[in-house]
């Protein structure tokens, strides 16, 4: 894995404080997904560091005043179901993005992902897509999500994840180079079952309150 100027690692207290309690398995569904809504927060902020602005002048109740409106065309793809929870608070930052849904879900037997939804239209590419998923485990699901946003005609992809693992991160740099990614935390490895370790468990189950045990 290559720490380059296209990866960046979240360092802020408070996000260190956040992702704590997002980890902790004492954590109720309400609890996380709170958790992760003002992480995704934070990942918003970041990955629209460098965004281009055009000139806007809007009226206050006392004058004109110099402003500045975002120059791209935004999309925003959550990868489902996890993903779904770092939509509301991106789309806060950004409240002009376009939301495309993509249907994936990795396979419990041989953590390949499977695609089983995806409508972008046609002709209409984005001049940013930036997928949000709360975990990039094998790295699997956000490759399968770029190659169709690359299909789509973007080319400035942003991937937006709460809890990464080096072997994903480093499998998204190798097939696209080119990708900017944007994590919380980079953990330690994937265990045997492809799990991140330490990690936080399985993101959807615990966002949606389905998880088995
Ligand atoms: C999880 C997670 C990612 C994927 C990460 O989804 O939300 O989409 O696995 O693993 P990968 O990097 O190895 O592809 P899951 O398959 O559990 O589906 P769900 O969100 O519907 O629960």
């Amino acid at each position: 894995m290559t720490h380059s100027s296209l990866l960046h690692e979240l360092d802020h207290p408070l996000v260190h404080y956040h992702m704590t309690v997002l980890r902790d398995c004492q954590s109720s569904g309400e609890q996380f997904r709170n958790q992760i809504d003002r992480l995704a927060t934070f990942l918003a902020i970041e990955a629209t560091r460098d965004l281009t602005l055009t000139p806007q002048t809007v009226q206050t109740p006392i004058g004109p005043a110099d402003g500045h409106m975002l120059a791209p065309s935004i999309a925003l793809i959550p990868i489902l179901r996890a993903g779904l929870g770092l939509v509301n608070p991106v789309l806060g930052m950004i409240p002009q993005a376009q939301v495309y849904h993509l249907g994936m879900y990795r396979d419990e037997r041989t953590a390949e992902p499977v695609e089983y939804y995806c409508k972008l239209p046609e002709n209409r590419a984005a001049d940013i897509a930036m997928v949000v998923d709360p975990m990039l485990a094998t790295g699997g699901s956000i490759r399968s999500a770029i190659a169709t946003l690359k299909r789509w005609g973007t080319n400035d992809i942003r991937v937006l994840s709460v809890l990464a693992a080096p072997e994903g991160i480093a499998a998204v740099q190798a097939e696209f180079p080119d990708t900017k990614i944007y994590v919380c935390k980079i953990d330690k490895q994937l265990d045997s079952r492809k799990f991140i370790v330490p990690g936080l468990g399985d993101a959807g189950d615990r966002m949606f309150n389905t998880s088995k045990a």
